[in-house]
This record gives structure tokens, C-alpha cells and sequence, in this order.
């Protein structure tokens, strides 16, 4: 359904919302980052962790961001600008704005990674791929390879700001639809085949069978950040998404789906990663590379294993594209709505500095030696991204989200936009619970452990 100006683009159906809303939240946090973080930090224990923060703090999180973006129908500046006039509020919106571009730059490095995959799968070259040193080393030359690694970075960025440019409707919308519940399908397939390898059990252990003893300061940290990230939230993505949706959706509902379908695909990541990883005999520890080395030795153990791996590499693509769209939509929005921009012109400009921005990224994984171990440090230049843009600074907007809708605005404005058109506000009494007092003392009681026990990276 397109809309005529001076309105604002909406999404085109009931479900619009949830879908394109899910298809930020699902993306390569469910099926790269989880299970590599998981396994860093030793397993079930951190899974635990996880599931609780979803609950107790991303599922108010996401209400909240929601409801500020459908009240002000605007970007994150825009939005607190519209809210709270006059306050500094906005100053957030624009750490919003460089959170998201900066997360794009690397995010888009490792999608890039997924496109090149889906291309090598299609080339055949896994048919050979039988032991994990074979894989480990395809990869390693893979990502080495400096060309390669930013050629696809450019591919996947221009596909990005091509959608962006579509508008949200007939652009992000439409794309959700089709291709999330065919990846759904082919990641319970290949969860199968992984749990029936023999070996599996160990690795069924590690990931369900949880050992407390592993849990410190960091890994209570990253399982916060984790969550943030992998919900897309603390960097106004739902805000920006929020403000796109009808006042007759119930937000507490819609948001509710987005926190359940996207747990719920990490879960199933995880036990498709685990099984075949512990089967393999590799370790846990892989880091970034984890999913790039572990699937290709399931498809070689598959029969139509190539048809597998590249429709999947495929599809992985495609998730990862509709969270980059909600990653660039943010700066976009800002430019259209605070500064008048063209939509076209924005998401060109934006998309040109997330690439440039995400060079050093990719060259992070031995293109450039400096980069893959940083100085001091002892991590790459990607890893160190990920953790300040997509942890730290995710954790400290949902800090902020919540001390503004606990303190700033108040709960009894979020229920005045959710109790629109006879829509319920399911669980108030425990959202303002939560937001008021949960959210900012867990969140804050996390920063001070993690400073006092030097649990930085
Ligand atoms: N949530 C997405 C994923 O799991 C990534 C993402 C998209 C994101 N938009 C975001 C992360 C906004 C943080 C903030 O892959």
C-alpha cells in the first residue's frame, strides 16, 4: 500500500510491523554472533543469562522504543526533540545515528563473509571439506585476502542502500516476508542433521547443561550486550521502526512476537553450531570464524550438501541485509526528517561512510597484521567494534532508554500511546517495575562489576 506525501510511509499491513521488526532483530546476532559468544563464554550457563536479560530487560526496552517512536512519528533526534523539547535528550538520538552507522561498518563485513560463502558453496569448493583443519584453513585465506573481503563489503553495502532507498514499505517490507520463514526452515534442517551426527552429545552438553563456575563480570556483561544486540535494540532502530507503525497495533503484543521469534532462532542457531562443532572435535573458542568453520563440515557430511550450504549462505544474506536496512534506516531517517535530506541522497552518503568506516574491519582477520592483533589490546579491529559499538554502547542507550521512560517521560505516557483503539497494555504494573527499577540497577550494577573487575574485552 503506498502512501501519497505529505504522509508519513507506513508499513503496508498488520503484520508489516512485526515482520520488518524481526527481520532487524533476526540476522547474523542469531546465527554468527550467538553461538561464537556463547562459546567463548562457556555454554549453557551464558545461555541462561541471556534468556533472563531478553526478559527482564530487552522485552520493556523494546516497548519502550517503540511506543517513543510511534508517539513522535520521527527519527531518534527528531523523536526526543518532538517529546521532550528543549532537553538534551536529542544529544542521544545522534549517539543513536553513530552507533548504528558504526555497527553497520563491521556488520557488513562479516554479511560480506556469508555472500562470499554462498558463492564458494555454489563453486563447490566444500565438497572436500571433511576435517576442521581444512575448513579452518579455507577460511583463513578467505578472510586474508584483502580484495576478496572488501569487494564483497561493497557488494553488500550498495545492496543495503539500495533497499533503503526503496523506502520502508515497498523496500524493507517486502523483502521480510518471503525469505524469513524459508530461512527458519533450512536452519531446523540443518539442526537435524547436526544433532544426528555421532559425537553430537557433547556438544547437546556444553550448550544445555549449565556450569555456573564460568560465569564472571565479562560474561555477565556480554550476554547483556548480546541481548541488546541481538533484539536491535539501544540505538533507536525501533524507535525509527516504531514510528512507522499503525496506533491500532498493540506494541505490547508486536514486541512481545519480535523478543520471542528472536530468541527463539538464536536458540535453534546454537543447537544446529554445538552438536556438529563437539562431533568435530573442534573448540568452542573459535571466535568470529565460528559458523564459517563449523557449517561447511556438516555440508560435507549431507547429502545435497551444496544445495544446502548455498541456499543457506544465501539466506543467511538476506537476514543479514534486513537488519543492515534498520541499521542504515536510522541515519537515514534523521537526515530526512531533521535535515531534509533526500531519502536517495542520504542513504548513499551514510552507506559510503559504513563502508569506509568498515575497511579497517575487514582487513582486521590478517589483510593487515596491525589490525588483526591491535596494539595493547591483543584483539582485532573488528572484535573491538563489536564489543564497544555492539555491546558497551548498546547496554548505555538502553541505560538511558530506560531512566528516560522511567524518569524522564513516565510510564503513564507509554500507556497512553499503547491503550489506543481499545488496545490493552498487557503487564503494566511489571513494566513499570522493571523499567523504573530493573533495567537502570541491573544495567548500572553490570558497568560497575565489569570497571572494578577490569572485564573490558
Ligand atoms: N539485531 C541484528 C542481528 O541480530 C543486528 C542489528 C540490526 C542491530 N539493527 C540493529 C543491532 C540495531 C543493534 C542495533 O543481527
Amino acid at each position: 500500500m503506498q502512501q501519497t506525501a505529505p504522509a508519513r510511509d507506513k508499513w503496508g499491513s498488520k503484520v508489516g510491523f512485526v515482520l520488518a521488526a524481526a527481520g532487524s532483530a533476526i540476522g547474523l546476532g542469531n546465527i554468527w554472533r550467538f553461538p561464537y559468544v556463547t562459546g567463548e563464554n562457556g555454554g549453557a550457563a551464558f545461555v541462561l543469562i541471556y534468556i533472563f536479560f531478553v526478559v527482564i530487560i530487552g522485552t520493556p526496552v523494546m516497548i519502550s522504543e517503540i511506543t517513543i517512536g510511534r508517539r513522535a512519528e520521527k527519527n531518534p533526534v527528531g523523536a526526543f526533540r518532538h517529546i521532550v523539547p528543549g532537553s538534551a535528550w536529542w544529544l542521544f538520538g545522534i549517539l543513536c545515528v553513530v552507533t548504528g552507522i558504526g555497527i553497520l561498518s563491521y556488520y557488513s563485513v562479516i554479511a560480506g563473509w556469508t555472500l562470499g560463502y554462498f558463492f564458494k558453496t555454489l563453486g563447490g569448493s566444500f565438497a572436500q571439506i571433511t576435517t576442521p583443519d581444512a575448513s579452518n584453513r579455507m577460511f583463513e585465506q578467505f578472510v586474508a585476502n584483502p580484495q576478496i573481503v572488501i569487494g564483497l563489503l561493497l557488494i553488500f553495502i550498495t545492496l543495503t542502500m539500495i533497499v533503503v532507498m526503496g523506502g520502508v514499505s515497498s523496500g524493507i517490507e517486502r523483502w521480510a516476508k518471503i525469505l524469513m520463514p524459508i530461512l527458519f526452515l533450512l536452519l531446523i534442517l540443518l539442526t537435524l542433521r547436526s544433532v544426528t551426527l555421532p559425537g553430537a552429545g557433547k556438544g547437546l552438553q556444553f550448550y544445555l547443561k549449565p556450569d555456573f563456575s564460568v560465569i564472571n563480570a565479562g560474561t555477565i556483561g556480554r550476554a547483556l550486550g548480546q541481548a541488546m544486540f541481538s533484539l536491535s535494540l539501544g540505538m533507536g532502530a525501533m524507535i525509527t521502526y516504531g514510528s512507522y507503525i499503525s496506533r491500532r497495533e498493540n506494541i505490547v503484543i508486536s514486541a512481545g512476537y519480535v523478543c520471542l521469534f528472536d530468541t527463539l532462532i538464536a536458540i535453534v542457531a546454537g543447537l544446529m553450531i554445538f552438536p556438529a562443532l563437539f562431533a568435530m572435535g573442534m573448540d568452542p573458542q573459535g571466535g568470529p570464524g565460528l559458523v564459517f568453520i563449523v557449517l561447511p563440515t556438516i555440508f560435507a557430511k549431507m547429502p545435497g550438501g551444496d544445495f544446502f550450504g548455498a541456499g543457506f549462505f544465501l539466506l543467511l544474506t538476506v537476514a543479514a541485509l534486513t537488519s543492515t536496512i534498520s541499521l542504515l534506516e536510522v541515519a537515514v531517517a534523521y537526515l530526512v526528517d531533521e535535515r531534509k535530506w533526500q531519502r536517495r541522497r542520504a542513504a548513499v552518503t551514510m552507506g559510503a561512510l559504513a563502508l569506509v568506516l568498515g575497511v579497517p574491519s575487514a582487513l582486521s582477520f590478517g589483510g593487515i597484521s596491525f589490525l588483526t592483533e591491535l596494539p595493547l589490546l591483543g584483539i582485532g579491529f573488528l572484535d573491538l567494534a563489536n564489543i564497544v559499538l555492539g555491546n558497551y554502547s548498546l547496554t548505555l542507550g538502553a541505560l538511558l532508554i530506560s531512566l528516560f521512560v522511567g524518569y524522564r517521560w513516565g510510564v503513564a505516557r507509554v500507556r497512553e500511546e499503547i491503550e489506543q483503539h481499545d488496545n490493552v497494555f498487557y503487564f503494566r504494573p511489571l513494566f513499570a517495575v522493571l523499567i523504573r527499577y530493573v533495567c537502570p540497577v541491573a544495567i548500572l550494577c553490570i558497568f560497575v562489576y565489569i570497571v572494578l573487575t577490569g572485564n573490558y574485552f
